[in-house]
């Protein structure tokens, strides 16, 4: 094995994203321990931490040393205390800067089932049974960054931009078709072009690009219909390709199929950065408690092992650790079906442990 030098840096943010990333660093610590890697790490404020303490959700100097790092390990972001703030005061606007200024357009959501949470779905186990899609987002485009946007009419009218330009569609439609050369070579692009002229384009550049790709089986979906699709028949997918709002919806659908949303990491890409956070947020009434279930942080690191350090065996020892500990029947209490349940930190430690036997 190749050693691993890197610097990374962590922004736990609000709710549970501390508790989250916790568990991470331990595995990171220990990778460290056995000379497996030498990654430093530097630490961040971001969210509502950031805006008690600078009045910033994204101070410069998080911005700094983002920029510096070779790759950003993310909690959660969001609080109840500042839900109500003016936009650019928001705790999320720190995240959706962060993602802008870095560039990163690619967003992978990949969602997967571990064989021993089949009974926790809300879906049938035949629907979902080897469940294996990966949702590619196009992250930094779309109405969260369409201009104009804001407040009309004495604030009696709101209105956002949904934009998009065939270089924005067509970078992350190209994505979507490498990735799926490396799976089942079958992508689903999702819009709403029977509505939105966005879409339009959307479809259109998406089918150009296609042309470069005569491999895969390229199908297009409306939104609506694909929503439904995602809870009749999930199996019938396996790359999804769509846009920020879409993606941001669906992905939130497509976890529940999982058993958990706190199952779902996520990697979010440009050609020169990366962050990795799980797609679940922080969960203020959860927080402090030590139940959150740190898998999705823990599955994100995984990703960061594949995408940033082109070290695939590392990443299938972490999932794999992840599966056997919930094959052994240790589960989060938002997964456990009884009183029984690990806590945050036992069942980090439970990772630990299974990653120590496998490495
Ligand atoms: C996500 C989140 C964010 C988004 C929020 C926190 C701004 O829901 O990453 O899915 O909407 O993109
Ligand atoms: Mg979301």
């Amino acid at each position: 094995m190749k050693k691993i030098s890197s610097n990374i840096l962590l922004l736990p943010g609000d709710g549970v994203g501390p508790e989250v990333i916790k568990e991470a660093i331990k595995i990171i610590d220990y990778f460290n321990e056995s000379n497996v890697c030498n990654i430093s790490y530097d630490n961040a404020e971001i969210g509502g931490v950031a805006i008690d303490n600078s009045n910033n959700p994204l101070p410069a100097a998080t911005i700094e040393k983002a920029k510096n790092s070779d790759c950003i390990l993310l909690g959660a972001v969001g609080t109840k205390k500042h839900e109500n703030n003016e936009n650019k005061l928001k705790p999320e606007s720190g995240l959706l800067s962060l993602r802008k200024l870095l560039n990163l357009y690619i967003n992978i959501r990949p969602v997967f089932l571990f064989q021993s949470l089949l009974d926790s779905s809300s879906l049938k186990p035949e629907y979902i049974e080897d469940l294996d899609i990966v949702i590619i987002r196009e992250l930094i485009g779309d109405v969260y960054f369409g201009e104009p946007r804001g407040f009309d009419n004495d604030n009696k009218t709101g209105f956002n931009t949904m934009k998009y330009s065939v270089d924005e569609v067509s970078r992350i439609a190209k994505y979507a078709f490498e990735i799926s050369m490396r799976r089942s070579k079958r992508v689903t692009s999702v819009d709403k072009a029977n509505v939105l002229e966005t879409s339009q384009l959307w479809r259109e550049t998406v089918s150009s690009i296609g042309k470069d790709y005569a491999q895969v089986d390229l199908s297009h979906m409306y939104i609506d219909n694909a929503a439904m699709q995602l809870i009749r028949n999930p199996k019938q997918f396996d790359v999804i390709l769509t846009g920020n709002l879409f993606g941001d919806i669906l992905s939130d659908e497509a976890s529940m199929l999982t058993g958990s949303i706190g199952m779902l990491p996520s990697a979010s890409l440009s050609d020169s950065h990366a962050l990795y956070e799980p797609i679940h947020g922080s969960a203020p009434d959860i927080a402090g408690k030590n139940i959150v279930n740190p898998i999705a942080m823990i599955l994100s690191i995984a990703m960061m092992f594949e995408y940033s350090f082109k070290a695939p065996d590392i990443s299938n020892i972490i999932r794999q650790s992840v599966e056997n500990v919930l094959k052994s029947g240790t589960v989060t209490k938002d997964i456990s079906q009884s009183k029984d349940y690990a806590t945050t930190s036992e069942m980090g430690s439970k990772i630990l442990e299974e990653i120590k036997n496998n490495v």
